[in-house]
C-alpha cells in the first residue's frame, strides 16, 4: 500500500470517528494480502475490527456505571449446587427478552443461595448486549430518595432511576421500611411499571412484603405493578457461603502448653 493511500485512510478513518480501524489499516491489509481475501471480505474484516473495538469499550463503560459489586457471570455460577433451580430458565432469562419485554424478575430465596449473583450474571448480559443497567441495594435507593425528598429533589432522582434499562434492587428485605420510605419505592415502581426492567432479590416471601414495607396496603400495590410482568425465580437450597466454611479445613488444634 502506497504511503499516501495509506496516509489518507488513516486521516479519513480519524475523520469519521473510526479511530481503531485508523491505527490497523496496514496490520488488516496485510491480512488480507496474505489470505488473499475478496473485497467484500476485506471490507467485512476492516468494519468488524471497528464494530468489535468499540462494543469492547461500550460494554466496560456500561460496567463502570452499573454500579455492580462485582462481574460474576452467569458461567462461574455452579448450577449442580442447587439442583432444583431450572438452568434452562435462567438461560433463557439471560438472552434478555425480558429486558426488551420491559418486564420484571424475582429472585427469591434465604441468605447464601446465589440470588445477587445470578442477578449481577444477568446485569452483566445485559451490559454486553448493550443495554444500560445500574445496581442499588434497596437501603441505598431508599436513602438517595429519602435525600432528595428532603431537598425538593425527589422528581430528578426518580428519573435518574427510571433511565437504566435494567435496574436491580438487592436486598429487599432485610431491613423493614417505614410507611414514608415504602411509599416512595411505591412511586419508583410505579413510574417504572411497564416503562423498564427491575430485578428484585429478596429473603422474604411475597406474603411477608407488609411487614418489609410497614404498611400492607402499599406493599399491594408495590406488588401488583411489579409482579404483572413477572418471572419469579425461588432458590430453595443450600448457602453456598456454608458450603465453603464446611469444606474448609478444621483449624489446627491448639498445641498443649508446655508449661503443663
Ligand atoms: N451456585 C453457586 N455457584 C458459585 N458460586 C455461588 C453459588 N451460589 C452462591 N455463590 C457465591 O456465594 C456467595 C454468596 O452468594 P450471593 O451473594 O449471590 O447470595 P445471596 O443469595 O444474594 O445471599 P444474601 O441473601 O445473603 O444476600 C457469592 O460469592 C456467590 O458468588
Ligand atoms: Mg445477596
Amino acid at each position: 500500500m502506497s504511503e499516501l493511500i495509506a496516509t489518507r485512510i488513516r486521516d479519513t478513518a480519524t475523520k469519521l470517528g473510526l479511530l481503531h480501524l485508523a491505527e490497523v489499516v496496514p496490520d488488516l491489509v496485510k491480512r488480507a494480502e496474505d489470505a488473499t481475501m475478496g473485497y467484500l471480505d476485506f471490507l467485512d474484516l476492516a468494519l468488524g475490527e471497528e464494530a468489535g473495538v468499540k462494543d469492547g469499550r461500550r460494554f466496560r463503560n456500561a460496567l463502570k456505571l452499573s454500579g455492580l459489586p462485582h462481574h460474576k457471570t452467569l458461567d462461574d455460577f455452579d448450577f449442580t449446587f442447587q439442583p432444583d433451580l431450572d438452568v434452562r430458565k435462567i438461560r433463557d432469562l439471560a438472552t434478555l427478552a425480558f429486558v426488551e419485554a420491559r418486564a420484571n424478575i424475582a429472585l427469591l430465596g434465604p441468605p447464601g443461595v446465589g440470588k445477587s449473583h445470578l442477578a449481577v450474571a444477568l446485569a452483566v448480559a445485559a451490559c454486553q448486549a448493550g443495554f444500560s443497567v445500574y445496581f442499588t441495594s434497596l437501603d441505598d435507593l431508599v436513602a438517595k430518595l429519602r435525600l432528595a425528598s428532603a431537598q425538593g429533589k425527589l422528581g430528578w432522582q426518580i428519573r435518574s432511576y427510571l433511565r437504566p434499562s435494567l435496574l436491580i434492587v438487592d436486598e429487599v428485605g432485610y431491613l423493614p421500611l417505614d410507611r414514608a420510605d415504602a411509599n416512595l419505592v411505591f412511586q419508583l415502581v410505579s413510574r417504572r411499571y411497564e416503562k423498564g426492567s427491575i430485578i428484585i432479590t429478596s429473603n422474604k416471601a411475597f406474603s411477608e412484603w407488609g411487614q418489609v414495607f410497614t404498611d400492607e396496603v402499599l406493599a399491594t400495590a408495590i406488588l401488583d405493578r411489579f409482579l404483572h410482568h413477572c418471572d419469579v425465580i425461588s432458590i430453595n437450597g443450600p448457602s453456598w457461603r456454608l458450603k465453603e466454611r464446611l469444606s474448609a479445613p478444621d483449624p489446627t488444634p491448639i498445641s498443649p502448653s508446655v508449661t503443663e
